[in-house]
This record gives structure tokens, C-alpha cells and sequence, in this order.
């Protein structure tokens, strides 16, 4: 009897703690998306350094260019039917942000778009940065 009424509190909290995730995720699909301020204070180490612009760039094109378009505007095939859109990195939206907010950005992700923390190393999400600098140059 006991063992049931701990298996039934078990069962009430997992359930509290799925409706709380869920509803934080579809708040979150209402509000701008923004980085903490924190994030504006992490410092690009590869600022400038135009190697990793390039491996950036091929990098972008291999894993991000599906959803963000080949030029960035947000319009990839895979992007065209998501809510929200694809940022498009080309608008001053995107590239007034610190590269430190854009490296966080890609770091942890917001659905429909995923964290990259787990498969992109840290120097690559910078050079991803440079790229999607490059990009808003472009315009
Ligand atoms: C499955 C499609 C998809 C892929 C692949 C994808 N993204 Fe995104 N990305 C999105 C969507 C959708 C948003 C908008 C999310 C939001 O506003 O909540 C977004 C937003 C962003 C933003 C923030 C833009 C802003 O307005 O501030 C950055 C930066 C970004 N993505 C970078 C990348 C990089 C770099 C890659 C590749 C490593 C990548 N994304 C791959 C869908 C994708």
C-alpha cells in the first residue's frame, strides 16, 4: 500500500514536471528571442581571423544553410515552413547583436532550431559567428 501511494506521487510529479516544460516551450514561441546579457560579455577569439571565416563558411553551408538560405535570408528549403522563421542574419535584427549573443544563440538553441553545444565544438560555433558576420555584409 505504501509502495503504491510512493509509485502514485512518483507519477504526479513526472506528470507537473511535463506540463511545466511544455508550457515554458510554447511561451517561448511567443517572445522575441534574445540572449542573456551575459552573453554579450564572451569574447570572440577568433575575431578578424579570416582562416576561420572560411571554415566557417563550409561548415555553414553542410549544417545551417537547409534552414537559413545559402546567402542567410532565412529562406532554406527546411526553413520555409517552420514557426517561428529562420533568423535572417542579413537584417540588422541579427547583426546588431554581439557576437558573444550570436555564440550563445548557437549554443543552446530554440525550437524549432536545436542546441549545437553537442555537435559543434566551441571553436566552430565561433567560426560560424565569423561566417554569419560575413554574411550581413553581403546585403
Ligand atoms: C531546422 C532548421 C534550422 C537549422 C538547421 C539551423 N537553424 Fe538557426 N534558426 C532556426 C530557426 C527556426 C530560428 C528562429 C528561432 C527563434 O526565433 O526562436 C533560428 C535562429 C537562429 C539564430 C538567431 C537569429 C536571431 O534572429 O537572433 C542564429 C544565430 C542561428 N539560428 C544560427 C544557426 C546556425 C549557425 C546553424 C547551423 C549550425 C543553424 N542556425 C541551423 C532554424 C534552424
Amino acid at each position: 500500500m505504501f509502495k503504491q501511494l510512493i509509485m502514485i506521487k512518483r507519477i504526479l510529479v513526472l506528470f507537473a514536471v511535463a506540463l511545466l516544460v511544455s508550457v515554458s516551450f510554447v511561451n517561448a514561441q511567443n517572445e522575441d528571442w534574445s540572449a542573456p546579457s551575459a552573453a554579450d560579455k564572451i569574447v570572440n577569439p577568433l575575431k578578424g581571423n579570416s582562416d576561420a571565416t572560411k571554415k566557417g563558411k563550409i561548415l555553414y553551408q553542410q549544417m545551417c544553410a537547409i534552414c537559413h538560405g545559402d546567402q542567410g535570408k532565412g529562406d532554406g528549403i527546411a526553413g520555409a515552413a517552420l514557426d517561428p522563421p529562420p533568423g535572417n542574419f542579413i537584417t540588422k535584427k541579427v547583426q546588431a547583436q554581439t557576437d558573444g549573443a550570436i555564440f550563445w544563440k548557437i549554443t543552446t538553441g530554440r525550437p524549432p532550431m536545436i542546441s549545437y553545444a553537442e555537435f559543434l565544438k566551441e571553436e566552430q560555433r565561433w567560426q560560424l559567428v565569423n561566417y554569419i558576420r560575413e554574411l550581413g555584409e553581403n546585403k
